[in-house]
């Protein structure tokens, strides 16, 4: 039997407009949207790898990096995840991971494949880990690589004391992984001055670009190990030894490693573009006002941020609690209706119990607070009423 084209098909293509308020997409500029509307260009072609190198400075101004091994993986925000333990990590190794979310936890699964032995060090509910419970751990499992999310997108919690533990991780002879995907942009990140050894981000966040891309880079502290591998990484996709070639980041020709998006290159180059034109200092003041601002409002609305720490709260991804009585869900399903606004649920332990109100990229403006807040707080109302949220009935 011949399958038939299917009829959904012959529709023209529909993509609703809405503003994305959740932990990520943010919504892109009309100059990364525009950029992504140019020709596509062979993977190989000269103008193409030398917009690669165009994005390869960028990445090491936003990540404050003068190292070689920067570059980016195709595949989203997991993907740096990924190739950050795949690199790393050999049969047997002592990995720990450090839990103030959902993110330690995927890691830690991703790990155990590569043939790790994990470990974990988990913050109380609601908080960042401190130094002492994290150096217990160390003195305890002794590991080889350590693993934390500078921002869990998932609780909202920021972790401050990466510089600290840069130094303990040397002290230890340990190698220090950081997830920056939902905080660049939000907060402070100097990977040369932190010691970090392996930091990658999200393209769609703070930095407003397409998914896709994701920017990495590997300190030379890890690519001396990488390079000392007793075995090659587990998987040739992730291999960064080939993947840095293809970026032109050790002096050797270009190789094929894969077939990069073109498409997806420009569009990231232009939100460096547009990143760097404003500098560092004043897109993480301003996704730090606007947070602010939220958390301002949120109080006033005698609604209760998640995080109970001031210090400890995330400005990109902004948690707030469920009030009681109220589903998360159809508050959620109110503000896309009426207004086309995403306003996210939990995800991991904070599912059902929060709200994920994110500020990143083009939506971290005051306008878009403001409105967020006013959508919320009418979408709770609402559904204390039982006002049905499908607006069409
Ligand atoms: C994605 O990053 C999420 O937190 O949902």
């Amino acid at each position: 039997m011949e399958v038939p084209p299917p009829l959904v098909l012959k529709r023209p293509l529909y993509v609703p407009s809405k503003t994305l308020m959740g932990p990520g997409p943010s919504n892109c500029s009309h100059r990364v949207l525009e950029a992504m509307s140019n020709p596509v260009l062979g993977h190989m072609h000269p103008e193409c790898l030398q917009i690669m190198d165009e994005v390869k400075e960028g990445i090491k101004y936003i990540f404050q990096t003068l190292n070689d091994a920067t570059m980016c993986i195709s595949g989203a925000g997991h993907s740096g995840m990924e190739a950050a333990l795949c690199n790393l990590i050999e049969d047997g190794d002592v990995v720990l991971m450090g839990i103030t979310g959902v993110w330690g936890h995927r890691a830690g699964d991703m790990a155990r494949r590569y043939g790790a032995e994990v470990h974990y060090v988990e913050a109380s509910f609601g908080r960042a880990l401190s130094h002492e419970e994290i150096t217990f751990a160390f003195e305890a499992h002794r590991p080889k690589v350590f693993f934390i999310a500078q921002g869990d997108s998932s609780t909202g919690i920021i972790q401050q004391n990466i510089r600290e533990l840069g130094e303990l991780c040397r002290k230890y002879d340990c190698f220090l992984i950081v997830d920056t995907v939902a905080s660049l942009g939000g907060t402070e990140f100097l990977m040369d001055e932190w010691k970090v050894d392996v930091a990658y981000t999200g393209s769609q966040k703070s930095l407003g670009g397409p998914a896709g891309l994701t920017p990495i880079s590997f300190s030379k502290r890890a690519l001396t190990r990488i390079r000392k591998r007793k075995t090659k990484p587990k998987v040739y996709y992730f291999d960064i030894l080939l993947i840095g070639q293809y970026w032109g980041c050790y002096g050797t020709p270009r190789i094929y490693h894969h077939t990069i998006s073109s498409t997806l290159l420009y569009g990231l180059r232009e939100a460096l573009a547009h990143f760097c034109a404003v500098g560092l200092k004043a897109v993480v003041r301003r996704h730090q006002e606007c947070s602010k601002r939220l958390q301002l409002g949120i109080e006033e609305l005698g609604l209760e941020m998640f995080v109970s720490r001031e210090e400890e709260r995330l400005p990109t991804v902004n948690t707030i609690k469920v009030p009681f009585g109220v589903d998360w869900k159809k508050v959620a399903e109110y503000a896309m209706r009426k207004y086309s606004v995403e306003i996210s649920g939990g995800l991991g332990p904070t599912v059902e119990h929060v709200f994920r109100i994110g500020l990143m990229g083009e939506n971290a403006t005051v306008e878009r607070v403001d409105m967020v807040l006013s959508i919320l707080n009418e979408a709770i109302q609402s559904s204390k009423l039982g006002i049905k949220t499908d607006l069409s009935k």
